[in-house]
C-alpha cells in the first residue's frame, strides 16, 4: 500500500488469532498510555501495526478508552493510514446481523470524552474539515479487497456513535433511525476526528453483530453477539489482510 498502516481492533478482535507477533512496543504519549502495546504483526502476506482498542482482555469500556493516547501513539509510530474495526448494532433494513459495512458518515452522540488534540492547552487552535469523516481512498481499497475475497459488504452507512456502555432503549433506536443512521456503535468517535486532526487517513470496517434495541422480537444477548462475531470477524480479517497486502 506504500503507507504505514495500522489496524485498531475492537470488540471481537482484541487480538489477532493466527497472526505472528513480530514486535511489541510500549508507547507513551503526552496524553497518557494507549490501550495496549502496539504490535507489529504478520497475517497471511500482510504486515501491519495492531492496537487493541479495549485492551487485550477487553477490559476498557468505550467511554473510558484513551482515544487521544491511542491515536497519538500510532502517529508516533509513523502510521499514516488507519483502519478501525467496529462491532455495531444494525438500524436500517439492510443492516442485519452478520452484515459487514464500510461506513461513510458519522453522527456523534457521545459526551464527556477527551475528543480533541486542539483543546487550547498547547497553544494551537484548529478547526479541521470533517465533512467526510472517512478517507474515500481507504474505503475504496477495503471495498475492492472485499470483492477480491468474494465477501459481500455494504459499501455505505451512517454510523451513530453512542456513549455506552449500556445498549440503547428501543425509543433511542427509533430516534437514531429518524436521524438517518444505519448502524450504531460506541467507538467511532472521537477516534475518527482525532485521526483527522493527526493527519492520518482513517476508515472503518464494521460488523453488524445484533439488531438495534427493539428491532427484533428478542432482547439482545451476549451469546447471540458472540456467535455473529465468531464467523464475521474471520471475514473481516480476510478483507483486511487482502487490503493491506495489496
Ligand atoms: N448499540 C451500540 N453499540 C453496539 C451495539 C448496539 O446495539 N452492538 C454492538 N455495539
Amino acid at each position: 500500500m506504500g503507507k504505514t498502516i495500522a489496524v485498531i481492533g475492537g470488540t471481537g478482535l482484541c487480538d489477532w488469532p493466527g497472526a505472528e507477533v513480530l514486535e511489541e512496543t510500549a508507547l507513551e504519549t503526552p496524553y497518557g498510555v494507549p490501550s495496549a502495546l502496539v504490535q507489529r504483526i504478520r497475517y497471511e502476506s500482510a504486515e501491519f501495526l495492531f492496537l487493541a482498542r479495549h485492551g487485550h482482555g477487553h477490559e476498557i469500556p468505550p467511554h473510558a478508552i484513551n482515544y487521544r493516547a491511542n491515536i497519538a501513539a500510532l502517529q508516533q509510530a509513523g502510521v499514516d493510514a488507519l483502519i478501525a474495526v467496529n462491532a455495531v448494532g444494525g438500524i436500517s433494513e439492510r443492516f442485519v446481523a452478520g452484515v459487514i459495512t464500510i461506513p461513510d458518515q458519522i453522527n456523534d452522540y457521545t459526551w464527556g470524552r477527551q475528543h480533541t488534540f486542539f483543546d487550547g492547552n498547547n497553544g494551537k487552535v484548529e478547526h479541521i474539515d470533517f465533512s467526510f469523516p472517512y478517507s474515500q481512498d481507504l474505503r475504496s481499497r477495503l471495498a475492492n479487497a472485499a470483492v477480491d475475497a468474494n465477501i459481500a459488504i455494504e459499501d455505505y452507512g451512517v454510523y451513530a456513535v453512542t456513549q455506552g456502555p449500556r445498549l440503547e432503549t428501543a425509543a433511542e433506536i427509533r430516534r437514531l433511525a429518524r436521524d438517518g443512521n444505519d448502524i450504531v456503535g460506541m467507538t467511532a468517535m472521537p477516534e475518527a476526528a482525532l485521526a483527522r486532526e493527526a493527519g492520518i487517513d482513517y476508515a472503518s470496517i464494521s460488523l453488524v453483530v445484533n439488531p438495534g434495541a427493539g428491532l427484533s422480537d428478542n432482547l439482545i444477548t451476549i451469546e447471540d453477539i458472540r456467535a455473529v462475531i465468531d464467523t464475521g470477524m474471520v471475514q473481516v480479517k480476510s478483507i483486511l489482510a487482502r487490503c493491506i497486502a495489496e
